[in-house]
């Protein structure tokens, strides 16, 4: 098969990273869209730097997103781009909005005009199941958003099926539970937990201060769940997939095996509760049935709760020592 070539949004992102590390190794054109900032954000790449060709562009900015499906001429399209952090939703619900929402139409509608052959992944997420009455939670659960973020995501979920049916465009939803992983940002729960406990075992830090400990989420392995999305694509028809691991955790069960990594036997007197860390609105629980993705797309993630606490703890315990070695 002649070498294809995707165009990545988000691409310095976890999930971004990630995936442009998979198709590198397929051997892809890798084009990335990458939004100016004053210190640029580039360390993720640093395995696919040179792989990877940057485009300046914006999800605001549907200028630039033309001038990017022009100039990258893709097959494949992966909108992993928006404002991610469901806590600053609330504090910016309509810079969320526009980033996460209409970024995604944006993005189609360049797509429907300058590459309507392309397929395209949209990063939907179980944000958008919200407040649940169901579980397991899988394609057919009705969607009760509980954030401008998870309602951001069900418009841009939305868009992308309309899409599909009004343009016969091949666009896909992948609907991501929670997936983690050394590269995950330091405000999201379990990096901001598996950071801290770093420190605490360090003596860099005495206590970790965080909101609900009783949320329950179902913790993926990220890298995992790149090759997901690209399977999506692969797949014969556009479709919408739920990806997630079926079994789900405490955000406190998180905090115990972190203090037991590190070797911690008192982790839980140094947990300290801030209402600060506490959400207008809290998704309480979420699991997800992934069965039609083992059997559709024969993905099934296999990295379990505890390893992926224990990968993230010692990659925090690794740097940390590192840094203080400097
Ligand atoms: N961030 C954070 N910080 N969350 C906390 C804290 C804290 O100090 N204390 C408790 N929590 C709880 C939150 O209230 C939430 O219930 C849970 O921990 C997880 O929070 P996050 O890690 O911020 O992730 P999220 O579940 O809100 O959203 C993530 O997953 C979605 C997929 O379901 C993000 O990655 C979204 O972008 C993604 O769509």
């Amino acid at each position: 098969m002649p070498n294809r070539t995707a165009l990545i949004t988000g691409i310095t992102g976890q999930d971004g990273s990630y995936l442009a590390e998979l198709l590198a190794q397929k051997g892809y054109r890798i084009f990335g869209l990458v939004r100016r900032l004053s210190t640029p954000n580039m360390s993720h790449l640093a395995a696919v730097r040179d792989s990877v060709e940057i485009l300046d562009g914006d999800l605001m900015d549907q200028g630039s997103l033309n001038q990017a499906v022009r100039q990258a001429a893709p097959d494949e399209v992966y909108n992993l781009a928006a404002q991610s952090f469901v806590a600053t939703s609330f504090a910016q619900p309509l810079l969320t909005g526009e980033v996460t929402g209409l970024g995604a139409l944006r993005l189609l509608e360049a797509v429907r005009l300058h590459a309507p052959q392309a397929r395209v992944y949209q990063a939907s997420s179980s944000e958008m199941f919200g407040h649940v009455r169901t579980e397991p939670q899988d394609e057919s659960t009705a969607f009760h958003p509980r954030s401008p973020y998870g309602v951001a995501k069900v418009y841009a979920y939305w868009a992308s099926v309309n899409y599909r049916e009004a343009y016969s465009m091949f666009v896909s939803n992948g609907i991501l539970f929670n997936h983690e992983s050394p590269r995950r940002g330091m405000e999201f729960v379990t990096r901001k937990i598996t950071d801290t406990v770093a420190r605490i075992a360090l003596g860099q830090a005495k206590t970790l201060t965080l909101g609900n400990l009783d949320a329950k989420r179902d913790w993926g392995y990220a890298p995992e769940y790149v090759e997901f999305m690209w399977r999506i694509l692969q797949h014969r028809t556009p479709d919408d997939f739920v990806g997630a691991t079926g079994e789900s955790h405490t955000v406190r069960e998180f905090v115990e095996v972190a203090f037991r990594c590190a070797g911690i036997d008192d982790g839980s007197k140094r947990v300290v509760s801030d209402a600060r860390f506490q959400r207008p609105s809290e998704v309480f629980n979420l699991r997800g049935n992934p069965a039609k993705a083992a059997r559709e797309l024969h993905w099934t993630p296999s990295t379990k709760f505890e390893q992926i606490v224990r990968i993230m703890v010692d990659a925090d315990l690794a740097r940390l020592r590192a840094q203080g070695r400097r």
